[in-house]
């Protein structure tokens, strides 16, 4: 088969031959025609995120494709299967493995572009707000980095679970975009600042933060009593200045998150709640597809500029 490969951290990605891997038990080899691009792919490609122990070393974490091959012990699917899925690397590749647990059947009327768009961004969204923020309907909840991928879904979802949603980003477009998401309130950090913008909203009761660095002590000062900050990314650095005494006196709670590290027991956990929720609302339209723009499978370099230059609103797809 043919995968992105690398040289050495930092190189090159290069479409080029690979070995095909096999299923196991438990797994379904996927012929993968389309895979999601994440910004976690960029930082693996750099060299600072390497993939979970035993985990494929090829970028890529979701997929969709057909069934090409069944591993001893999986029950309910067939070769030729539409699913698509979230893995833990190997994604921008011909074949990829996918455990059973996460495969999903592909909807009739969604593409696999669309469908590979969903896992990474929906999963993150739905673990961080529903299951650690516990989002409620009233509450105000800021989501940073609005029209990231997982931004993106998370204003969708924190909207239609009755929150009511705040959102950053870097430009006048973006600011619109995250609007027609359901963000009431969208904030251009390169002309307002967001502390003073979100105190005069009346504060946020649960930040979802893909950026970290000096952002924490911001978040901190626009976030309500007994609040929560969910921290998901470190966009601009693993540094930071907690200010303890407002913890302390604000009975604020900062709580650290990854969805790709976490056993595939709770992945399995998070799809069961979280497809059949999201699916039938994509099929209704109260769900938008946030996909952005597609290149083939040899072009990931490209798809990555695309991603690193902060172009995208929503998700970035590679063709297989
Ligand atoms: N912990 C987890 O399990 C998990 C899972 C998935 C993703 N994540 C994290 O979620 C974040 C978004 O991922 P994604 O794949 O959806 O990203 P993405 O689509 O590539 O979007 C990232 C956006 O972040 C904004 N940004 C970049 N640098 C920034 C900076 N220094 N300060 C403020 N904003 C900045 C840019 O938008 P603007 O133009 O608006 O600034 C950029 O378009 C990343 O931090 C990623 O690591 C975490």
């Amino acid at each position: 088969m043919h995968a992105i490969t690398q040289t050495a951290a930092g190189a090159d990605l290069i479409w080029r031959e690979a070995p095909q891997p096999e299923p196991g038990p438990g797994q379904l080899l996927v012929r993968v025609r389309a895979a999601g691009v994440n910004r976690a792919d960029l930082v693996q490609a750099a060299g600072q995120y390497p993939p979970p122990a035993g985990e494929s070393e090829i970028l890529g974490l979701e997929v969709a494709g057909e069934v090409a091959a069944i591993g001893d012990g999986v029950a309910g699917f067939t070769i030729g299967d539409k699913v698509f899925g979230l893995v833990a690397g190997g994604g921008y590749a011909e074949y990829c493995l996918l455990d059973a647990r996460l495969a999903v059947p592909q909807p009739a009327g969604l593409g696999d572009e669309q469908a590979a768009s969903l896992p990474e961004t929906w999963l993150t969204a739905w673990l961080n707000l529903v299951d650690i923020g516990q989002v409620r309907p009233g509450q105000r909840v800021l989501i940073h980095a609005g029209a990231s991928g997982v931004g993106a879904a998370a204003i969708q979802l924190a909207h239609a679970l009755g929150a009511r949603v705040a959102a950053t980003v870097g430009g006048p477009d973006k600011c619109a975009w995250c609007r027609e998401l359901g963000a009431e309130l969208a904030i251009d950090y390169h002309c307002e600042d967001f502390v003073g913008a979100i105190k005069s909203w009346g504060g946020a009761d649960l930040i979802l933060d893909t950026v970290g660095g000096d952002y924490l002590p911001r978040n901190q000062a626009c976030l309500n009593r007994d609040g929560t900050i969910v921290l998901i990314g470190l966009l601009r650095g693993s540094e930071a200045q907690a200010n303890l005494g407002v913890l302390l006196v604000k009975r604020q709670r900062l709580i650290g998150s990854t969805l790709r590290a976490l056993l595939v027991e709770r992945k399995a956990a998070l799809s069961s709640a979280l497809w059949p929720w999201l699916l039938p609302r994509l099929a209704a339209d109260k769900i938008r597809l946030t996909l952005d723009r597609c290149f083939v499978m040899p072009e990931a370099a490209q798809a990555h500029a695309w991603l690193a230059g902060g172009h995208n609103k929503g998700k970035v797809v590679l063709l297989g």
